[in-house]
Order: structure tokens, then sequence, then C-alpha cells
């Protein structure tokens, strides 16, 4: 099974717009729970625009399900991470939207500091996901570093298909399947997401070797005309007409 992971940050932006404490973000992962989300998603940025740091306790001490925590590579999102022990740690690049289009973290670049950042991370029991695009040197680069996880950045192929760029779009999805192959072939467990939406999910959930989707965005903004309950149910839907 495809799993989906909800991510609830845009229900923060939401709240903070207003500096009130609803909507609490707390309330849409007890729905996304009962609407058969497989995990939650929360990005603790390091100017804390959306999740806040109360909003991780709240997380870690209400939630049934499996918090997947976005981070970029700091000493301090390290430090929150070591406290917490959630079960999974995915490492973002730490300025991600002024790189949008270079794609997600440079581990290839960045290959002795990011294994040393991760290893204490595995260490505390923490399944450490790595944010890339889907270039071969980053994938290999990943496994080397002892990564359990790669989440395949389709933020790319969800714009080329929102601006009509059809033949660009196709070359991107191919690119990530081919990604994906490569990535299960050195013992990764391939995740994707970004920019997700009813429109784009089917053929990136038809990827065999992806386990997991995050979707965020989307299915909170969607959530406002069906409800998030609604919203969720229909993408699980999709993925799953799609892997069948
Ligand atoms: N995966 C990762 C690593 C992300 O950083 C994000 C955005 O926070 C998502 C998935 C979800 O993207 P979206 O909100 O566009 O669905």
């Amino acid at each position: 099974m495809l799993r989906l992971g909800v991510n609830i940050d845009h229900v923060a932006t939401i709240r903070n717009a207003r500096g009130t404490p609803w909507p609490d973000p707390m309330r849409a992962a007890r729905i996304a729970e009962k609407a058969g989300a497989d995990g939650i998603t929360a990005h603790l940025r390091e100017d804390r625009r959306h999740i806040s740091d109360a909003d991780i306790d709240a997380l870690m001490a209400g939630l049934d399900l499996p918090l997947n925590f976005e981070m970029a590579a700091t000493p301090e999102m390290q430090q929150i991470a070591l406290r917490h022990r959630p079960h999974a740690v995915c490492i973002v690049p730490e300025k991600r939207e002024e790189r949008t289009t270079e794609g997600g973290l440079d581990v290839a670049g960045n290959e002795a500091m990011l294994a040393e950042f991760i290893a204490p991370l595995r260490d505390a029991g923490c399944r450490v996901s790595l944010f890339i695009g889907h270039e071969p040197d980053q994938i290999r680069a990943s496994a080397r570093i002892g990564a359990a996880v790669v989440e395949l950045h389709t933020g790319a192929y969800c714009d080329l298909d929102t601006e009509g760029r059809h033949a660009e779009r196709d070359a991107e999805l191919e690119a990530l399947r081919k990604g994906a192959e490569l990535a299960d072939s050195l013992g990764l467990e391939v995740h994707a997401g970004h920019g997700l939406t009813y429109d784009t999910v089917a053929p990136i959930a038809a990827i065999p070797q992806i386990k997991e989707l995050n979707i965020g965005h989307f299915l909170i903004a969607e959530s406002v005309f069906t409800g998030l309950d609604g919203a969720i149910r229909e993408m699980h839907r999709r993925m799953a007409a799609a892997r069948a």
C-alpha cells in the first residue's frame, strides 16, 4: 500500500496570520488520522513561520500516528529532534524557498557534513529521510551516507503541469521514475512530495517503488471547500486507484 503523510504546516500558517490559537494543527492531525492518513508531517522552520515548537511538543505528546519531522540541517534542529525522537526526520534545504528551481538538498556537495549530521539521529532511532531531486549523484550520495529514505522532490513536475508545459512535465516524470528505480535498487525507501494535487498525484502514485507521498498545501486549500476529512479521503482514493 502507498502511504499518505498529511503535512499540516499550512493549518499553522492560517493560525499565525491572526495570532489566534485557531485553527489548531493538532486538531487537523486528529481529523487526518480519522480520515485514514498514515502519518503526519510537520516542518519546524528556523523562522517558525508556521509550525511552532509548542506544536511539535503537542504532536509528540498526543499523536498516535508516526510523525515525520521536517527540518534543516542545523545544530538547533538536531537538538530538538534528538529531544523528541520522532518516527522520522526529513532533512530539507535550509532556504528552500530560494532553491526550489535547484531541486532538493545538495547531498553530493555536502556529503561529509550530512553524514556526520544524520548519524546521531539514526542512532537515536529516527528514520532519516533526505529531500532531494532525482539526480543520480544525489541519490547515490544519500545511500552512501546511510539515509534510510529519500523523498523525491515533485515540485518541478507539478509546476510544469500547472504551466501546461506537457513535454517537459513528462520528461521530469520520467526522471522521477528513473530516480525511484535507482534509489530502490540501492536499498533506499522512496517517498515523494511537494506541490501534489488531485490532478498531478496519479502518475506519481503509479511509480511502484514509491512507498509514501507527503502532501500538504493542496489538502489544506481544498479543505476550505470540502473539509479536511473529505479532501484526505479523496486524495487517498486517487492514490489507491493509480497504484491499482
Ligand atoms: N515534502 C517535503 C519534504 C516538504 O518540504 C513539503 C512542503 O513542506 C511537502 C512534502 C509537502 O508539499 P506541499 O505542501 O506542496 O504538498
